[in-house]
């Protein structure tokens, strides 16, 4: 898909539809460019009954203008920014389903913020053309072209900055939704491995290596190895490294839960919904759509992925309730259920995290069914051991409408963890199951600004929409964004 800012003669834009997202009056900036068709584009709008209240649309068939289909899109009310985002996901869902090759979009006065908007034009309309490939007789999105119209050259070029960085989140996200998609069949640890050596080979800016499981022995990661135990599936230690910023500079570092499929091990999960534990491997599957997203835009920025990839099965070698594992960081763990597993597995990414000396570490794991009680599909969970991290993650899950809510890490909390049999048990008892999760990582994470973000509400939707949603891309990429701006 190409995306371009213009500010061209609307007139003289070709294209198979216009998107314009207005009020009733058909704002201020469609006026002062031509009155003409400020004043036509009116008329029509009063003929088919349009109100621009948020929400509402009408499609209007104009054979006399360069674009003869139209789409009005009502912005009134679309004071919060949540809001804003809304309209343009509606307003790109309504693009792609228009079927147009060439989409000429006009966002009048929605926002004074021209870079952010276009940026989530351009992400919205990348996020709304994703299909996953059933069968041979899905046929892809036909859209090709976008031009974004704004009033003036300094619009234009602010716009123009915008859409770069949107079309990256939103392939990111797509490349996200699709591995989180995939079946867990297909999308195996050592598939995902795969899929990090052919993006490394793909991207001058990115490398790969991949520890496998007697490099995983030799570094002492007995934590995460227990989990791998009762499948025929090899565990796989992805690191990918992006390098766009000096040599010199700290790096980020990205941790994702890829457990590409948690039946709970011996800790039988119940059968209803299990299938839906072939996307416990989003969180690695985000750290995957921000390395493509960086590899697009070029961020100037220095960012580490770490993914440690597994299946939790049952067998006859599995982990059993009970037993006790080394951690990389020398810390013993009394496995009381199989079914906490992705901690064991993030606490040793953790600890390896170490060699990097990053100026931030944060994970990203589909890790608690507590937080989808607490909040949802509509926030993520954020933990952290550093409050200007964690309100810097959740100032860019506002400006990305991706977001987050903080919830506490407090001592007391962390007693809950206390084993008779090893330094720590994996589980803290039923109350506060996504805060016990977190003071469990955060025993490995002391020597490090660190954040954790809970996904597990978020990463995907049950019912008729079942799907990985690409969660927390935007969040993530933002962050890195705002990150690459600080460092210079
Ligand atoms: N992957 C699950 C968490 C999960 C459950 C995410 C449902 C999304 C929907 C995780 O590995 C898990 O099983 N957690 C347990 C922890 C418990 C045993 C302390 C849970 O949340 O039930
Ligand atoms: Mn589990
Ligand atoms: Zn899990």
């Amino acid at each position: 898909m190409e995306f371009t800012a213009s500010s061209a003669n609307l007139l003289k834009i070709k294209a198979d539809c216009l998107i314009l997202m207005t009020n009733a009056q058909i704002g201020g900036a469609l006026k002062a460019h031509n009155s003409e068709l400020y004043g036509e584009l009116k008329g029509l709008a009063k003929t088919v009954g349009f109100d621009g209240k948020s929400g509402s649309s009408k499609t209007l068939y104009t054979p006399g203008l360069p674009f003869p289909q139209i789409i009005l899109i009502g912005v009134d009310g679309t004071t919060t920014r949540q809001k804003r985002i809304k309209a343009i996901a509606d307003a790109a869902t309504k693009a792609i389903a228009s079927n147009a090759k060439k989409i000429l979009w006009v966002a009048d006065e929605i926002s004074e913020d021209s870079n952010w908007q276009a940026a989530m034009v351009a992400r919205n309309l990348l996020y709304a053309s994703y299909k996953y490939v059933k069968n041979d007789k899905v046929q892809p999105s036909l859209l090709k072209t976008l031009v974004y119209w704004t009033p003036s050259r300094n619009v234009q070029r602010a716009a123009a900055a915008g859409l770069d960085f949107g079309a990256a989140v939103g392939a990111g996200m797509n490349c996200a939704r699709e591995l989180g998609n995939l079946p867990a069949n297909i999308c195996t640890p050592n598939y995902l491995a795969d899929q990090a050596r052919s993006m490394a080979s793909d991207n001058s800016m990115l490398e790969c290596s991949i520890l496998n499981e007697s490099d995983m022995q030799k570094l002492g990661m007995g934590s995460l190895l227990s989990v791998a135990a009762g499948t025929v599936e090899p565990a796989q230690f992805i690191v990918m490294d992006y390098r766009g910023g000096a040599k010199s500079e700290a790096p980020i570092v990205l941790i994702g839960k890829a457990v590409t499929f948690d039946s709970g091990g011996i800790s039988l999960k119940p059968g209803g919904g299990m299938d839906e534990m072939k996307f416990d491997m989003c969180g690695g599957a985000s750290v995957f759509g921000v390395m493509q997203a960086l590899n697009s835009c070029q961020l100037s920025i220095n960012v580490v992925g770490l993914v440690p990839a597994v299946e939790n099965m049952p067998s006859g070698t599995a982990t059993r309730p009970g037993d006790v594992v080394t951690s990389m960081s020398g810390q013993t763990i009394e496995v009381l259920n199989t079914d906490a597993e992705g901690r064991l597995i993030l606490c040793d990414a953790i600890t390896y995290s170490e060699r990097f000396k990053p100026r931030a570490v944060i994970d990203i794991a589909t890790l608690t069914g507590a937080c989808v009680m607490a909040l949802g599909k509509q926030a993520s969970g954020l933990l952290s051991n550093d409050q200007a991290l964690a309100e810097a993650l959740l100032t860019s899950g506002t400006h990305s409408g991706d977001r987050a809510w903080q919830l506490p890490l407090w001592e007391e909390y962390d007693a809950q963890l206390k084993s008779n049999f090893a330094d720590m048990a994996n589980i803290g008892g039923r109350e506060a199951g996504t805060i016990t999760a977190a003071c469990f990582l955060a025993r490995y994470a002391k020597n490090l600004p660190w954040a954790h973000i809970d996904i597990a509400g978020t990463a995907w939707l049950s019912g008729a929409q079942k799907g990985a949603t690409g969660r927390p891309v935007p969040l993530l990429m933002d962050y890195l964004q705002q990150s690459a701006n600080r460092s210079v």
